[in-house]
Parts: structure tokens; sequence; C-alpha cells
């Protein structure tokens, strides 16, 4: 029987200390396969361990968004200064030229089933399968998690398909923390929805920022990557980068900050700078501010 009250309050997270037995850059694989870890570096730069994502799937259940009204015109121009493309199969197939995929990975989002329509969105399926991943030569296939939700087992079930038909081929998993409209964005939510991913196998978790995110971060033994949610100022977005990177995130996935900004092209360069780079705040929106007035 489950002890609520013996696990609501853990608190020696061990912040700072790195994971134990690390010998290689992304963190809780160092016992990957070859190809495995072949894929991560793709998606993580050894050089600063950090990974910069664009997220362009919202389609998938969203529709045609603001700012990705044509993935064909807006993805393209910001591909140079990105590390992995994040997209659905018919996103990626139809508007992305696979030259300019170049040496840059695919996250490839393997999950749908809900719309905007539904008032519980998470009712999903797996929709593209393994060898398809395999021929669209994916380095991550996304999923989403529901915890809490009236179809979290479901979407734990999606998650355990996907991570145990990508261990057979060394692709790895990325699971998405969902969160429903009456889903609290706390760090307790996070560290728990974050963890069960984790321990399910994922090799990559991606989330929200919160207060006391270095406790989600030390508290999931794989790497998380941000979401960077609604669109709010380029200065404050480039602010929660900079935080989330300083508090321990492998890097961002994000979407909407960069693809609805008044400038997504300066936009990408400022974020690369803090993810890559260690620009602070100030130095990264000073870079987007140079580029935006060029
Ligand atoms: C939806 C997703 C989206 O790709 C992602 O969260 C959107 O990115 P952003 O919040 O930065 O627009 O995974 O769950």
């Amino acid at each position: 029987m489950a002890d609520k009250d013996g696990i609501l309050n853990p608190k020696d997270y061990g912040i700072d200390i790195p994971q134990a037995n690390s010998t290689f850059h992304v963190k809780g694989n160092s016992h990957a396969s070859w190809g495995m870890k072949s894929r991560l570096s793709k998606i993580f730069n050894p050089r600063s361990g950090n990974s910069l994502m664009l997220a362009f799937d919202h389609g998938y259940f969203l529709g045609p968004t603001s700012g990705l009204e044509r993935l064909d015109l807006k993805i393209p121009p910001l591909a140079e200064y990105i590390d992995c493309f994040m997209g659905t199969r018919g996103g990626l197939t139809s508007c992305i030229d696979p030259s300019i995929t170049g040496d840059k990975a695919i996250a490839l989002r393997v999950s749908s089933g809900s719309s905007i329509l539904n008032d519980d969105l998470s009712n999903e399926i797996i929709s593209v399968d393994i060898e398809e991943a395999i021929r669209m030569n994916a380095d991550l296939m996304a999923t989403q998690v529901f915890i809490g939700a009236p179809h979290q087992k479901e979407s734990i079930d999606n998650l355990s398909k996907v991570i145990n038909t990508g261990n057979r081929y060394g692709i790895p998993t990325m699971g998405v923390v969902a969160v429903g409209k009456e889903m609290a964005r706390t760090a307790e939510y996070f560290r728990l929805a974050t963890r069960i991913i984790a321990e399910v196998g994922a090799q990559v978790v991606k989330c929200y920022y919160c207060d006391d995110f270095e406790t989600v971060v030390a508290a999931c033994p794989v790497p998380i990557v941000i979401a960077g949610g609604k669109k709010i100022p380029e200065y404050d977005a480039m602010d929660m980068c900079y935080k989330a990177l300083q508090l321990g995130a492998a890097g961002v996935d994000m979407g909407r900050n960069i693809f609805q900004s008044d400038d997504p092209f300066a936009m990408v360069q400022a974020v690369r700078g803090i993810v890559h780079d260690k620009l602070t705040t100030k130095e990264a929106y000073e870079l987007y501010e140079t580029i935006k007035n060029r």
C-alpha cells in the first residue's frame, strides 16, 4: 500500500552533487548502448552538455497555431542555430527539406489523439511506429505523459511501448510532462511526474520551469529540457532559460517563445548563447537587440 504520508516531504536532494558514476555527458545515460549514445550526442552537444531543441509540433493537437501557420516558411531560417528539430511526422516530411537537417538531430513526436476541442487531452495513442522513426532517421521519440489525469495509465502505457521499441533499436525516448488545464505547475508536481517518467525508462524528460526547479532536476536521474510555455516578453523568456540552465536543466525544447517572438531569428540566436555559450540574460538580450536592429 502506498504510504503517502511517508513520501510527500522528501528533502535530501544533494543539490549540486553531480550524479554518481557518470562517464558520459548526458546524465543517467552512461550505460546506454553505443547507438543510443551516438544519437544523444547529436542532441546534447558534448562541449556544453546542453541542447537547443526547436519545438514546432504544436499542430498535432492545436492546428495552425499563431506563428506556425506555415512550417515551411517559419522553421528553415532558424535551423542553422538549433541542435534538434522537434516536430511531427507530417510536419517534418511535408515542410522540412531533409537536406537542411544536416548534422541536426530529429526529435519525432510519436503521440497524438487529442485536440483543443477535447476537455481531456490525456487520451492519446502512439501514432508513429518504430519502423517509421527509423526511416525518418529519428534521434529521439517524444510522447506526452499525463500524471494525475484521467488517462494517466494509458499515457504511461504509450511511454513504456515507445521506450521498449526505442531501446531495441538504440533510439532514445523523451517523456513530455503534460500540464492539463487543472494541473498544478509546482515543483512537487513536476518532481512526481519527471521521476515517474525517468523510472519508467525515458532517457530524456521535458518539463516546465518552476520555483524550486533545482529539486526537480536533482531528483530526476536523466536530463531535463525545459519547455518554453506561453509567449512571454523576450527578456523574461531568456531569463527563464538562464535560470533553468543555472539550476541544472540540460537545455530547452522551446517553441512559442521563439517562433512567436518579434524576431525569431534574433531570439533563437540569443537562446543559443545562453544554452551553449554561457551568456547571461543581459548578454543574451543585448545580442537579441543587436541582431534585431541590424
Ligand atoms: C506539447 C509540447 C510542445 O512541443 C511544447 O511544449 C511546446 O513548446 P513551447 O511550450 O515552448 O511552445 O511538447 O506538450
